[in-house]
């Protein structure tokens, strides 16, 4: 392979109004500055050999240029003029900043750490309708965080089953609740009749108690149905959507949260993610993801329980993605940070004082697996919240809440 250093431009500032940045960890045998020149030229102007097609000008206007190297971490910035927003959108911009890079026979590891996109591509996107102050607006909910379920079992449960646990889960005090990442249209659960069954569990809960909740149905299916489905489950009065991003796509979130036919919130779930992201050394962080998932327009996105749930993890890999959810990003929403996972009432104050307010705590196991039901499980998750919001001790708080004194009696010492 011949590696050219014209790739290598260490230390010039480059204008981050005109190039996507990008910081890859790489381990290799190669020397580093050969390692992220070959990054560059592949994903830009080059390929294994000189070709004899490349000139000057088109090497001055698009080649990605090498700027920092720290250790096993380098940057590259790729100009603007690479991507092609209007066909290609965010599967080019994949194809460019994580595409043949991962494969490169002489890296025996590679994984995008962070990348930066400059203003001018951003506008190109609507970002989320909702986001965190929209959410909270239709809960009327102004400041503690959501406090949700995951209806389980995952699979098998009919209709009716669904609109009991949501009624329980309602009454019970949570504010969200969602189908899980393998559930679709299954006969024992007919996608619609499922959406019937939620909304009117949703209803009662509201005209008995005033409680006010919304449910993520899940419209993961084929690129060109999308849409139909998401239309035809609001319809039939669903109050939020859910998209497995990763197995349907980018662009399944995007054509929600786009099209104006759909007023409603757009949940991301990631399931599948574990397979770019778990291996430090290859793959890709969630952080960079979530940016790509906030620009195509999620409202709420799993980003992790800060290594405290189920779920392999990590505190300062999920600060990141949350991170990424909420700072500046050329005038885009702040998108939720959803924390799911092996979540139960006993971990909630370590979500608050690590994640803060602005999350999404949800819990499927840890809220049907509480000895006195679903609705003994959204109580003690809702008291658990409450506890963590006032900044109260949950295990003083549950000095007189029975739930939440339950919960933590079974799952405490996890
Ligand atoms: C999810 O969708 O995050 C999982 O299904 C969580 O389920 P659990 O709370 O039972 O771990």
């Amino acid at each position: 392979m011949e590696y050219s250093e014209k790739y290598l431009h260490l230390g010039e500032k480059v204008d981050l109004d005109a190039n996507v940045v990008c910081v890859y960890r790489v381990r290799t045998e190669l020397p580093i500055k050969a390692a992220a020149a070959a990054i560059a030229t592949e994903q830009s102007t080059g390929t294994w050999t000189n070709v004899s097609t490349l000139d000057e000008n088109i090497f001055e206007a698009y080649s990605g240029k090498v700027i920092d190297i720290k250790g096993d971490r380098c940057t590259i910035a790729f100009p603007v003029e690479d991507f092609s927003l209007d066909i290609g959108g965010v599967p080019q911009i994949m194809s460019v900043i994580c595409g043949n890079l991962f494969g490169l026979d002489a890296l025996q590891g590679v994984r995008l750490e962070d990348c930066h996109f400059p203003k001018c591509m951003i506008r190109e996107f609507k970002g989320p309708k909702f986001g965190i102050a929209g959410m909270r607006k239709i809960l009327r909910r102004p400041e503690k965080p959501l406090v949700g379920t995951i209806v389980k079992p995952k699979i098998g449960l009919p209709p009716r089953g669904y609109h009991d646990y949501i009624y329980e889960a309602g009454m019970g005090g949570l504010t969200n609740g969602k189908d899980d990442e393998t559930l679709s249209n299954q006969r024992f659960c007919p996608l619609e009749e499922r959406v019937v069954a939620i909304a009117e569990a949703i209803d009662e809960v509201r005209q008995e108690s005033g409680h006010r909740m919304m449910h993520a149905i899940n419209v993961t299916t084929r690129g060109d149905k999308v849409l139909e489905v998401a239309e035809r489950a609001q319809e039939l009065g669903a109050t939020e959507l859910m998209v497995d991003v990763l197995t349907a796509g980018f662009a399944a979130v995007q054509v929600l949260a786009e099209d104006p036919s759909i007023k409603l919130p757009v949940h991301v779930h990631r399931t599948f993610h574990a397979a770019f992201t778990r291996d430090p050394y290859h793959g890709v962080a969630w952080n960079a993801f979530t940016k790509l998932i906030r620009m195509c327009g999620g409202d709420a996105v799993h980003i992790g329980t800060f290594g405290v749930g189920k779920m392999h993890g990590d505190a300062q890999e999920d600060l990141a993605s949350q991170r990424a959810c909420t700072e500046e990003m050329g005038g885009l929403r702040p998108v939720m940070s959803v924390c799911s996972g092996g979540v139960h009432p006993a971990l909630v104050g370590k979500l608050v004082e690590i994640g803060g307010k602005d999350i999404q705590i949800q819990a499927g196991g840890g809220v049907s697996g509480h000895p006195k039901g679903v609705r003994g499980g959204a109580m003690a998750l809702t008291q658990a919240v409450d506890a963590a919001s006032a900044g109260i001790p949950a295990k003083k708080y549950a000095k007189d809440h029975e739930e939440l004194r339950m919960a933590l009696e079974k799952w405490g010492s996890r």
